[in-house]
């Protein structure tokens, strides 16, 4: 079956969507991003993702291209046309097309907007949850401004690809102060000996959707929540540590530059917590 792609208007074979050379997106990755999952053919934690959609563009001074209906209805269309029951949307906002100059274009250049969708195999996904995954721990070198959904994500891709080289499969970034801030494209957690489970507070993250939806499902289970930095050492040290994002959901921890976590398998708070965060995004998933 042929992917279709969505373009400034325009749903278009994959293989042949294309945008301007001289869009902002290419040029100065001046945009921003969001990335959400789909299950059952229904998108999780729609809502937030907007929402921090909004925020993102705000923050950038960039204007929405299409009102938040229309891209509901884009978003639909793009599950329809590709045939995705389980997978994710992709999509990408940037200051539009002009040519190349630093300064904002006239605020008569619209701005461009490109979505993707794809498929991704939820036994694949299951089974990394089974296993756990490893994390290699990296200077956080980013921007002041992490809180941004931006396309902008070269300290990410770089701190993600030294951690395949090492053998592992994400990257925690550490602040200067010893603290670990968040992983390459996910939210980091750990559960201590004593059953606290941390998650760094708000500022110089980015406000991870799938990490509100933890923080509100841990409720129900009457887990407390602490959103506090904590050190590579208190992680290392931990009972537990897991990832969230809208691709992961809770994904287990097991080892850290090499380190054992726990007993190096999968904990008990963090399946519990994968398990309630599922099963509420399922229930809150709107048609
Ligand atoms: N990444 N932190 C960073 C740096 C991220 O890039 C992401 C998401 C998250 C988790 O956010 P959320 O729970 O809203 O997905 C945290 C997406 C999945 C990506 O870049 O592919």
């Amino acid at each position: 079956m042929s992917r279709i792609a969505y373009v400034n208007g325009q749903y278009v074979p994959h293989a042949e969507a294309s945008v301007h050379v001289e869009d902002r997106g290419y040029q100065f990755a001046d945009g921003v991003y969001e990335v959400c999952a789909i299950a059952d053919g229904r998108l999780l934690d729609e809502t937030g993702h907007l929402d921090r959609l909004d925020r993102s563009l705000r923050e950038l001074r960039i204007d929405p291209p299409v009102p938040r209906t229309a891209l509901r209805i884009i978003m639909r269309q793009m599950i329809r046309l590709n045939r995705v029951r389980h997978g994710i949307i992709y999509l990408q906002i940037t200051r539009g097309v002009a040519p190349r100059d630093h300064f904002f274009p006239d605020s008569d250049v619209p701005s461009s907007l490109v979505m993707t969708a794809r498929a991704v195999d939820p036994v694949r996904a299951a089974a990394r949850a089974e296993k756990g995954i490893a994390v290699l721990s990296r200077p956080d070198i980013r921007w002041g401004r992490p809180d941004i959904k931006s396309v902008s994500l070269l300290p990410n891709i770089l701190a993600k690809q030294e951690a395949r080289d090492a053998g592992c499969d994400e990257a925690w970034f550490i602040d200067a102060n010893g603290f670990v801030t968040e992983g390459g494209s996910t939210n980091a957690w750990i559960v201590t000996t004593d059953n606290q489970v941390i998650t760094r507070d708000l500022g110089r993250i980015l406000a991870g959707i799938t990490r509100a939806g933890i923080i509100r499902a841990a409720k129900g289970e009457n887990i407390p929540i602490i959103e506090r930095p904590f050190s590579l050492d208190d992680a290392i040290g931990a009972k537990e540590a897991f990832i969230s994002s809208a691709t992961a959901f809770a994904t287990p921890v097991i080892s850290i530059d090499g380190q054992k976590i726990g007993n190096g398998k999968p904990g008990q708070i963090t399946q519990r917590l994968r398990a309630a965060y599922m099963q509420q995004a399922i229930a809150d998933a709107k048609d």
